[in-house]
């Protein structure tokens, strides 16, 4: 099942079901946001590691709001032919290449703006007191918002990639914009579900008018925000349902955000009656997304063994399996699983300090620290020490917020430019 080759609506051919989910890399030059020798180095060894879909870690709508300082940003004052380099690198072994594109709304840390931008103005962030207070968009701002989707899913395009993700999970800020906590406009963009979920659709429409019908259109959503007053498990379905009818061709679930990060610390009420639900963090949110949602479906969160990626496969359920982390700490695991043993298991191990939010704090700092192994041409190292790890983490973003100040004034409008 792993095996079985798939075609997306659009037309685009993936060899094998397994799709290597996004992970920000953070090694750009916080000065131009391009990608560099060491993105090509590690895209290089995932295209050759076996997965049929490659989809790269969040590369920034706004260069003004980032989500790390060493994001990768495509806009008009990108180099491009870096982003033809990219390109070609993650397909040199056979995997297509989907860039995901995002703006991180709130959650843009203190370090790189004083003045976040959200749906609403609101609370900050909660957490350890690093993010400053949102400042709401305005009409002007959400529709150049949504045209800059439309122009750089164009470069993407013009640059080799085979399609991009649109970011509405994670509590960015197409999350943002669907969840009543933080989108509290009483415009056509607020309010009903409807209202809510038209920043997203609006983005989808720009990113198909810029580009060609063969171009793949992929949503990241929450399958929940797992959080009190949040986006809800009812009404991801009901987006579900919106985003077949606007003709998206792979829909990935995943779920949570900063404050409540389901996405890698998975569910507290899944005290899982079989293996497949206790793994799969949202397996059986994204079985009710499938009664809406009839076009191909990806599942991200939790999985690790062959013999629970086939139970989901063959549920019909989900059409491509979603892996993150096991891929930080093995770019073959495709391979092998392609392989066909259903016995294999990802060796990735949860890391675990003091609550929630510093566990995936530590979850993202030991994986980030994997990768930026690889992107030097190392090997992951399976025995780095988990808090050695993110300590080398956070003193490689200190750095790069450090740099980031020496980056020269941007434009107030920047988006205008695009
Ligand atoms: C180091 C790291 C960086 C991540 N960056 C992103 C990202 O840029 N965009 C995104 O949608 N998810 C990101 N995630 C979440 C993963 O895509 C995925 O949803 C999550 O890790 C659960 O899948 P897994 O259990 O296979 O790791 C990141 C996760 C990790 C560990």
């Amino acid at each position: 099942m792993i095996e079985t080759p798939l075609t997306l609506p659009n037309g685009l051919e993936l060899k094998n079901r397994v799709a290597k989910a996004a992970m920000t890399e953070n090694i750009a030059d916080p000065i131009d946001g391009d990608p560099n020798q060491r993105h090509f180095r590690l895209y290089e060894r995932w295209s050759h590691g076996g997965a049929g879909l490659l989809i790269t870690g969040n590369v920034m709508i706004d260069r003004r709001f980032l989500e790390q300082a060493g994001n990768v940003v495509l806009d008009a004052r990108s180099n491009f032919d870096a982003f033809h380099e990219f390109a070609q690198h993650a397909k040199s072994g056979g995997a297509k290449v989907i860039m995901q594109v995002s703006h991180p709304g709130r959650q843009s840390s203190l370090f790189i703006t004083r003045k976040p931008v959200a749906p609403s103005a609101g609370n900050a962030v909660k957490m350890i007191a690093s993010f400053a207070k949102p400042r709401a968009l305005d009409a002007n701002e959400i529709e150049a918002l949504i045209r800059a989707y439309g122009a750089m899913a164009a470069r993407a395009e013009k640059a080799g990639f085979d399609g991009v993700q649109i970011h509405s999970a994670h509590g960015y800020l197409g999350s943002q914009f669907l969840s009543p906590l933080t989108n509290l406009r009483t415009d056509q963009w607020g309010g009903s579900l409807e209202n809510r979920a038209r920043f997203l659709l609006e983005s989808i429409r720009a990113v198909r008018r810029e580009t060609s019908p063969s171009f793949a259109v992929s949503v990241k959503l929450n399958s929940s925000d797992f959080q009190r007053g949040g986006f809800t498990h009812e009404e991801s379905i009901e987006v579900a349902r919106l985003l077949d009818a606007e003709g998206v061709d792979l829909l990935e679930i995943s779920g949570g955000n900063y404050e409540s990060p389901a996405l890698l610390v998975g569910v507290d009420d899944d005290r899982a009656e079989s293996t497949k639900s206790r793994e799969a963090y949202f397996f059986k949110y994204a079985e009710g997304i499938r009664q809406a949602f009839k076009r191909p479906l990806m599942l991200t969160g939790g999985l690790r063994s062959a013999s629970v990626m086939n139970e989901v496969l063959e549920s019909g359920a989900i059409d491509v399996i979603g892996l993150a982390r096991p891929l930080a700490v093995d770019p073959d695991f495709p391979a092998k699983l392609i392989a066909g043993d259903r016995s294999i298991v990802s060796p990735v191990k949860p890391v675990r300090f003091i609550n929630k939010q510093v566990s995936a704090m530590a979850e993202a700092g030991y994986h980030g620290a994997q990768l930026e192994r690889m992107a030097d041409g190392k090997e992951p190292d399976a025995g780095l020490s988990p808090l050695r790890a993110t300590t080398h983490y956070l003193g490689a973003q200190m750095a790069g917020f450090v740099r980031l100040m020496r980056r020269p004034a941007l434009p107030k409008q920047l988006v205008a430019e695009t």
